[in-house]
């Protein structure tokens, strides 16, 4: 599948929609199922099958305070998501979302999302970390379930409604950049498909992000290969900034060595984290919630543990989860994915021996800032300003629902509240009463420079060796635990990175495929997502969620109660302030984080 010189036309071609949404996780879909139904022209491009998008590896199930278990309300997971995030959530968007949580669960439902049930025919829901009832007291089982398989039962749930509501499915398309013109205004995407080389103009009246996370800027990470952080590259390209992106949360229990993720599900369940001494050490690091502590909490005691030479096997480097005590009935039902897992990845039964986990790269807390509608945000001056038809929704964007560091479940709730907001939002705008704008004559500039300067290079670097040196480096000097000496270190070096990218080559360009063009493109996307990161946690003089920084172990409310912006270019920095008044209701003030 060598390319036809790459599709470089003396006019490239163009198609008109009335919205193009650049991605087919749940957000993509829960928004272009809207959109769709309410007959409007959508395209919905995506590099893999729908269903193989990222939300497909969702495993422990969607958050909402349905109350099927025991007393709950949307107030109790509002709060447990501001505390989970350290204070830096925006709490109008919060509340917004946890009060929209049981109706979008229930839609889901009528959608036939297949979840599991229990006896009196309600839907099952398991505890997960941070969710508790009235305000900390205790915990509550809040997360939504389809076993061990929420996400791939909602992706297809939304593939199959958006088959019936005639979505248009841009299969294996990548899109490059943005088209802007000059008033700033977005007319869509110039995209790549990959099959053929063929590049198009996709001209839309609403653009929408909708391109998930970039867990692949480190090593070890329970993402999907094609997480390469592709909404936020072209948002940076385009001049727009980043928001809070040196918040990055690590998944406690990834399988060691491979990085799968177990499913928090587990401890959910029954299950607990033992060090080699066999101790149940959370019971130690919080009392209260113990296993079930949020995501940032509980890989830092992991960490700890294993820093302190109780860590387990030959290297001391990981802890055990242990569910053997669950009983093998309930992993049966409940957790058959993860009996698959234990088998594949870490050669255990889970039934019979604990499965070996370190804290792995897991979620973005940070992305592209957005309002409660999805439409794309700068701020300038203090004053944040639309820009016109370009949304973003899900793991690229920040809303910011999850400000410091995510609670469990949030995600899918996220995905599919904020995917419906926009897609609601852009119905009510009336897009079918306007036609698209004329394109400016550099539409495609930007999308076709890039690849014809990847074409011409007579550089001598690899793109899997600078990708991997990006992935060592982040992994290395911005992980679990950071230093002002780390980062800088590992800023100098992603800015050498960013160097070296500029010179990645093909070796033999007669023998060139698509793939290794979409690898080369993907890179300049990772580049923009670590150096937003790298930058941005160098900046920020604090611990807070996941932002552990030894040399400054405290939260600074003083100081530091700000979201941060990145600028690609220049590679600078600005800051905006929390929103810290919800929409209805009195704020929570913060206060010290203990479980
Ligand atoms: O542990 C999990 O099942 C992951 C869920 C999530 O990230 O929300």
């Amino acid at each position: 599948m060598a390319a036809t010189n790459f599709g470089i036309k003396s006019a490239i071609p163009s198609r008109r929609f009335d919205a193009v949404i650049v991605g087919a996780g749940g957000s993509g879909m829960r928004a272009s199922l809207q959109l769709a139904e309410a007959g409007l022209n959508v395209a919905v491009l995506s590099k893999v099958f729908p269903t193989r998008s990222h939300t497909v590896a969702a495993q422990g199930g969607i958050g909402a305070s349905l109350g099927n278990m025991s007393e709950d309300n949307w107030f109790w997971h509002m709060f447990d998501t501001v505390k989970g995030g350290d204070y830096l959530g925006d709490q109008d968007a919060i509340e917004f979302m946890c009060r929209e949580a049981p109706k979008v669960v229930y839609e889901l439902e009528h959608f036939g999302m297949p979840f599991d049930r229990n006896a009196d025919g309600t839907i099952y829901q398991r505890p997960f970390g941070g969710h508790t009832a009235n305000f900390g007291e205790k915990p509550v089982q809040r997360a939504c379930a389809a076993a061990d398989r929420t996400g791939h039962a909602l992706l297809h749930t939304l593939y199959q409604r958006n088959v019936r509501a005639r979505t248009h499915f841009f299969v294996e398309w990548m899109a490059i950049d943005l088209i802007r013109d000059a008033s700033g205004d977005v007319l869509g995407v110039v995209a790549l498909e990959m099959e053929t080389g063929e590049v198009m103009m996709l001209e839309a009246k609403t653009t929408m992000f909708a391109t998930g996370g970039a867990g692949r800027i480190f090593a070890a990470s329970t993402n999907a290969f094609i997480n390469t952080g592709d909404g936020m590259g072209m948002a940076a390209r385009a001049g727009l900034p980043l928001q809070d992106m040196e918040f990055w949360q690590f998944h406690p229990t990834g399988v060691a060595g491979a990085g799968v993720l177990i499913t928090e599900g587990v401890r959910g369940e029954g299950g607990i984290l033992v060090n080699s001494q066999g101790e149940r050490f959370m019971e130690r690091y919080a009392p209260t919630l113990k296993d079930l502590a949020p995501r940032d909490f509980v890989s830092r005691s992991m960490d700890q543990e294993i820093k302190e030479g109780r860590g387990c096997g030959p290297n001391k480097d990981h802890v055990m989860l242990d569910l053997r005590h669950i009983g093998a009935d309930t992993i049966q039902k409940r957790l058959p994915s993860i009996l698959e897992i234990g088998h594949k990845f870490a050669n255990v039964d889970a039934t019979k021996e604990p499965i070996p986990v370190v804290p792995t790269i897991h979620y973005q807390m940070g992305g592209i800032p957005t309002n409660i509608h999805g439409q794309v945000v700068t701020t300038k001056n203090g004053v944040n300003e639309v820009v016109n038809g370009l949304y973003a929704i899900g793991e690229c964007a920040c809303v910011s629902v999850h400000g410091a560091n995510r609670l469990g479940t949030n995600s899918l709730l996220d995905l599919i509240v904020f995917g419906r907001a926009a897609g609601n939002h852009v119905v009510a705008s009336n897009l079918k009463a306007r036609s698209n704008k004329d394109l400016p004559k550099d539409a495609a500039d930007l999308a076709m420079s890039r690849l014809s300067k990847l074409e011409n290079s007579t550089g001598t670097e690899r793109v899997q060796d600078v990708a991997n040196a990006i992935r060592s480096t982040m992994q290395q000097y911005c992980g679990v635990f950071r230093t002002d000496e780390l980062l800088q270190t590992g800023l100098g070096k992603i800015m050498e990175l960013d160097e070296r990218r500029k010179h990645v080559s093909f070796k033999d360009k007669s023998k060139v495929f698509n793939t290794a063009r979409v690898e080369a493109l993907e890179l300049d996307n990772l580049i923009e997502t670590a150096k937003s990161t790298i930058t941005s946690a160098n900046a920020r003089k604090e611990s807070r969620g996941a932002h552990a920084h030894r040399d400054y172990e405290k939260r600074d409310d003083e100081n530091w109660m700000k979201h941060t912006l990145w600028y690609s270019e220049g590679n600078r920095l600005d800051y905006k302030p929390v929103v810290t008044k919800p929409l209805t209701v009195e704020t929570f003030q913060p206060k010290a984080r203990t479980f």
